[in-house]
């Protein structure tokens, strides 16, 4: 595991090996990632934006996290809105660090990369706390967030275009500690 290391990503000078990790950990068709790409190149010019990635020792990247400030005009903020003031929850929209992807390609998941990667990004936001949307299904991505401290704020979030309701998470950061000590493995450069 200390093959691994997690560190700053330049995700807009390597956006096309980043989404062929989503790719093929998430299911992407060619056309999807094609909207992807650009819909990324967009969020990085987001005040704030950021981005680590895993890169084996060869520099081969096999995960990657990025995320930014919540932003209320954004899509994002927007769809999920009117879900999370239906439960008293919109305040989180505020103050937050949104953790907008986050994939590890499956030949290196389970490994805590993907645990190292949000933790380490979070660690770096100025915001109290963090929200996010994963597919509202049990799922490692849910499991893994609700080891961190997400909770639920919302559910059944139907994003346009998308085939399967969200769920909408946030967490106070910073971030749980795993109950083991230090994450092994995958560690911050
Ligand atoms: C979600 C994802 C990023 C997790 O990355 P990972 O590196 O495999 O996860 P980690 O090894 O850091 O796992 C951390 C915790 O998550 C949970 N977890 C991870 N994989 C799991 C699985 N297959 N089943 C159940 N829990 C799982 C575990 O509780 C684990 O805690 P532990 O280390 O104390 O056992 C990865 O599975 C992935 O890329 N999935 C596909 C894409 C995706 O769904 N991305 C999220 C979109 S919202």
């Amino acid at each position: 595991m200390d093959d691994i290391t997690v560190g700053p990503l330049d995700l807009a000078a390597r956006v096309d090996e980043a989404l062929a990790v989503q790719a093929v950990a998430f299911g992407l068709t060619p056309e999807e990632v094609g909207v992807r790409r650009h819909i990324v190149l967009r969020h990085l010019t987001s005040p704030g934006a950021r981005a680590l990635g895993a890169t084996t020792a060869e520099g081969r990247l096999v995960g990657f996290v990025y995320g930014m400030p919540n932003d209320r005009s954004h899509w994002w903020s927007m769809v999920v809105e009117p879900y999370l003031r239906a439960n008293g929850h919109d305040g989180w929209l505020d103050d937050s660090f949104v953790i907008t992807e986050l994939h590890v390609h499956p030949a290196f998941q389970n490994r805590r990369i993907g645990r190292t990667l949000i933790t380490a990004i979070t660690s770096t936001a100025d915001e109290p706390r963090s929200i996010l949307s994963a597919i509202d299904k049990d799922s490692p991505a849910r499991a893994l967030y609700r080891k961190l401290g997400y909770r639920d704020l919302a559910r059944h979030v139907v994003f346009p275009s998308a085939a399967s309701p969200y769920a909408v998470m946030g967490a106070q950061l910073p971030l749980l500690a795993p109950e083991n000590g230090c994450a092994q493995g995958a560690q911050p450069s």
